[in-house]
């Protein structure tokens, strides 16, 4: 085992020679200087595991340099050596972080003791640190962002699922999230120490995703060198995750089917039956239940995977979520770009609350961190936005418009909608109604009737 390292401040030589003499008798490496600027400086230089200082130095006192020491290295352990007459002193130098006290004369043994004692605390303290950094890790609960009824839905569905070994199939259009909710349900599972192997049934050739499922024996086929374990093997006692399920090939799907009836397989080319124990999580965006029509997929298979459906719906259906998940990318990417965005307009959120987006969530994030590059600082306006935002003339362009679950006005939607449009013509046309009317596909005098009626000329020359 490599040796702690230890720094010992004292101006003392005495004392810095018997803790040298002693440490390094029992392993310890050991460092000495005699005062505080000293000891800053070793510490910034190398990595130290403690640093056993005297309270009463020249220049700065034992509780200054814990502190310093501790703002450079918080995980550095420290011990200060104290009189009888400070020790209500060395009881403050504990609040300002050391770990314990050592009280002049000391023995030996009370000295190995209490540097034992800190390294062990060290080490738990480290060890606890990394199981909550785990615990916030990716694949929390919190990681998926949403404040809507849709996904709340889906996430007390995970929760319940979770622990379960149950085989789930989640639904969803592409971008929704299918992969990162299976994750969540594996690593909130009493898997989650065993791998997650995620297969993507669409990816890879058919011919060469059976050796990758199952793994292949030595010579199965030209090129088979060597016996290779596939991926089932691979994931026993974890979780196989079937992404794109509906892409697998009928022959295949027979195979899966044995596994999921009864956990058993054999490597290509190999006749040894292979038993192993995993979770199965299938996803996929195409309807499976059309598939079957057309014979694409395996009714018996369909009934095998749908055990417990998590649907997770688009991202239109659930407009809460859009000003969230903003808001959640914005600070990612400003963080990580190094950029200050400070926001949306009420404009820019008014049509990114109203567009389609049919790629999802990975729509939606991409397009955060492309504002966000581009640019740098300040409000995103509907002019930092790509064309599909905008209205667009003709029907197929059209802007979708989703329906809030609290419902709307239809009248006041629609007028504002068409106000919103006229404005946006006049604007174009520099105040030339004739212009304005062609931009909007209406002749010249049904636009005057409508800004009389609607007293938008007022709001256009103001
Ligand atoms: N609710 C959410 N909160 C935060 N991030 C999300 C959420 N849903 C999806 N994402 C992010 O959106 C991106 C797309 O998600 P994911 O890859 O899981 O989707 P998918 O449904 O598997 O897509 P595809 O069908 O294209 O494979 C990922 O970066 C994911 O982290
Ligand atoms: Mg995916």
């Amino acid at each position: 085992m490599k040796s702690h390292r230890i720094l010992v401040v004292d101006d003392d030589p005495a004392i810095r020679e018997t803790l040298t003499t002693l440490l390094t008798m029992k392993n310890y490496s050991v460092t000495t200087v005699a005062d505080g600027p000293s000891a800053i400086e070793e510490v910034k230089k190398d990595k130290y595991h403690m640093v056993i200082t005297d309270l009463m130095l020249p220049r700065m006192n034992g509780i200054e340099i814990v502190k310093t020491l501790k703002e450079i290295d918080r995980d550095l352990q420290c011990i200060i050596i104290t009189g009888y007459a400070t020790v209500t002193t060395a009881v403050e130098a504990m609040k300002a972080g050391a770990f314990d006290y050592l009280m002049k004369p000391f023995n030996s043994t009370e000295v190995l003791i209490l540097i034992q004692r800190a390294l062990e605390f060290q080490t738990l303290q480290a060890e606890n640190q990394q199981l909550r950094k785990n615990l916030e890790g990716r694949y929390r609960f919190d990681n998926l962002i949403g404040e809507s009824e849709g996904l709340k839905k889906v996430c007390s569905l995970i929760e319940r699922v979770a622990e379960s070994d149950s085989t789930i199939l989640i639904l969803g259009e592409s971008g929704t999230g299918k992969e990162l909710v299976a994750r969540t349900i594996h690593y909130n599972s009493l898997r989650r120490n065993k791998p997650l192997i995620p297969i993507n049934c669409g990816a890879i050739p058919e011919t060469l995703l059976e050796s990758e499922l199952f793994g292949h024996e030595k010579g199965a086929f030209t090129g088979a060198s060597s016996t290779r374990i596939g991926r089932f093997e691979l994931a026993d006692g974890g979780t196989v995750f079937l992404d794109e399920i509906g892409e697998m090939s009928p022959t295949l799907q027979v195979k899966l089917l044995r596994i999921l009836q009864q956990r058993e397989f054999e490597r290509v080319g190999g006749t040894k039956t292979i038993k192993v124990d995993v979770r199965i999580i299938a996803a996929t965006n195409i309807d499976l239940e059309k598939a079957i029509q057309v014979g694409k997929f395996r009714e018996d298979l369909y009934y095998r995977l749908n055990v417990i459906p998590i649907e997770i719906p688009p991202l239109r259906e659930r407009t809460e979520d859009i000003p969230v998940l903003m808001e959640y990318f914005l600070n990612h990417f400003n963080r990580s770009k190094k950029k200050g965005i400070q926001g949306f307009s009420p404009e820019a959120m008014n049509l990114l609350l109203s567009y389609r987006w049919p790629g999802n969530i990975r729509e939606l994030e991409n397009l955060v961190e492309r504002l966000v590059i581009l640019r740098g600082e300040g409000v995103i306006t509907p002019e930092d936005l790509p064309d599909k935002f905008m209205v667009s003339r003709g029907g197929e362009g059209l802007r979708y418009y989703a329906l809030p679950e609290s419902g709307i006005n239809l009248r006041d939607a629609v007028e504002e909608f068409e106000n919103n449009l006229i404005v946006q013509a006049l604007q174009k046309a520099q105040g030339v109604k004739n212009r304005a009317a062609q931009l909007l596909s209406l002749n010249r005098t049904t636009l005057v009737e409508k800004l009389k009626k609607k007293k938008l000329d007022y709001h256009i020359n103001a």
